[in-house]
């Protein structure tokens, strides 16, 4: 029976998409929010100047994919000249960091961890309560974000959407790297590809869209004016980028021409018009029956499944924290987010995902779907 179940009913569906708004309504940080992180960032970036040699203070993270709730922690990265800054220095710099905060007397609970993967200074700013991390030079991350940044503005449901999944795998306790399961970064990025490959889709693949001739561009923009302007934008955000980002490895182009994508995907026949109680549905009806574990790999970059052998991500290859769950970073395209989930940890995933799914089968509240983990 568990694999005939019909559709949920309409009243229903209608109540989880009013459900996950107000939910997403209760997250969102105060009027104010906005401008206590830019100064945050003006008092952080005073103090770094006392070190001459660092450079700029860029955020990253949820604070600019609009995806942070109230009191989220902010993401920073020190840009310097856009280099690759050799891990010596990040430690020296993480260091000599936290020694300047902690003096201003601005900040509290200032670590320095020069020793962790990624060295960072971590801290608590006194007059906003702000947690701030602060990282070395993580161009790729300020790219990423506005990429998320970028997908969360072409359509409305985006943003609910990618912020009840967030909340739905911290109240779940699967939302921790350090322990076997994924960063909210890796959920959004599944929920992005659930959205560009679900039917019909609500979201384009903004990496593909990179040249009128193909295939993608044409079915996007279908009028012959807005596939030339979309033709030219596309050329001259290509080189806007590669420009600034000439020194990085990896192509970190995407589409930027908002506007004209929102255009286009509205032009789209059929029109996808789920509400995001439908849509979240889907998403997870996605990772229990749909998403080939075995063999597949959701990648944001082509909104494609890709499979682990075009990867070269085979289980055998990665042991036993191998390939299990394969998400591809849209520009490091090397690194696979599913890497942090290990056999143990993937069953626990798959099972919360299961979980959800058959409550909504079910017609459950969201308020119960989302109901705090308590550990056995
Ligand atoms: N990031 C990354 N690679 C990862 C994890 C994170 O590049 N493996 C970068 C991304 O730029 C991401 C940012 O770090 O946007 C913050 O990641 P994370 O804390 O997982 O996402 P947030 O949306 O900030 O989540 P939260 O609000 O829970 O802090
Ligand atoms: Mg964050």
């Amino acid at each position: 029976l568990r694999g005939r179940r019909s559709r949920p009913r309409a009243p229903f569906v209608a109540r989880l998409s009013a459900d996950l708004n107000a939910v997403v309504q209760q997250l969102q940080p105060a009027a104010d929010d906005g401008t206590l992180r830019i100064g945050l960032i003006d008092r952080l970036q005073k103090l770094v100047h006392q070190i001459s040699e660092a450079g700029t203070l860029q955020p990253f993270g949820s604070s600019v994919s609009g995806l942070h709730s109230k009191g989220a922690d902010l993401d920073l990265t020190l840009v310097t000249d856009g280099a690759e800054m050799p891990k010596e220095v990040q430690q020296e710099l993480v260091t000599r960091l936290a020694e300047v905060f902690e003096q201003s007397g601005q900040m509290e609970n200032v670590q320095a961890r020069p020793k962790a993967r990624v060295p960072i200074v971590a801290l608590q700013d006194k007059t906003t309560g702000l947690k701030c991390d602060i990282c070395m030079c993580n161009m790729l991350a300020i790219q990423n974000s506005r990429l998320l940044r970028a997908y969360m503005t072409i359509d409305s449901r985006v943003r609910p959407l990618c912020f009840a999944i967030k909340y739905w795998a911290k109240r779940r306790a699967v939302n921790d790297p350090y322990r076997g399961s994924l960063s909210s970064y890796a959920w959004v990025l599944l929920a992005i590809h659930y959205l560009q490959t679900c039917e019909p889709p609500v979201l384009p693949c903004l990496q593909a869209l990179r040249d009128v001739t193909h295939a993608e561009t044409a079915t996007m923009v279908d009028t012959h004016d807005g596939r030339q302007a979309c033709c030219a934008v596309a050329v001259a955000a290509r080189e806007r980028a590669h420009l600034s980002l000439a020194l990085l490895q990896f192509d970190c182009y995407y589409y930027s021409d908002i506007e004209l994508v929102r255009e286009a995907m509205a032009r789209l026949h059929p029109l996808n018009q789920d509400g995001v109680g439908e849509l979240l549905i889907g998403f997870f009806r996605r990772y229990t029956r749909e998403f080939d574990f075995v063999k597949g790999v959701a990648s944001i970059r082509t909104g494609r499944f890709l499979t682990k052998k075009d990867k070269n991500w085979t289980t055998k290859e990665a042991g036993v924290r191998g390939h299990l769950f394969c998400i591809e970073d849209p520009f490091e395209v090397t690194h696979d987010l599913g890497r942090v989930i290990g056999r143990d940890t993937l069953n626990d995933v798959r099972s919360e995902l299961d979980r959800a799914s058959q409550m909504l089968q079910d017609e459950r509240l969201l308020e119960d779907v989302c109901e705090l983990y308590v550990p056995p």
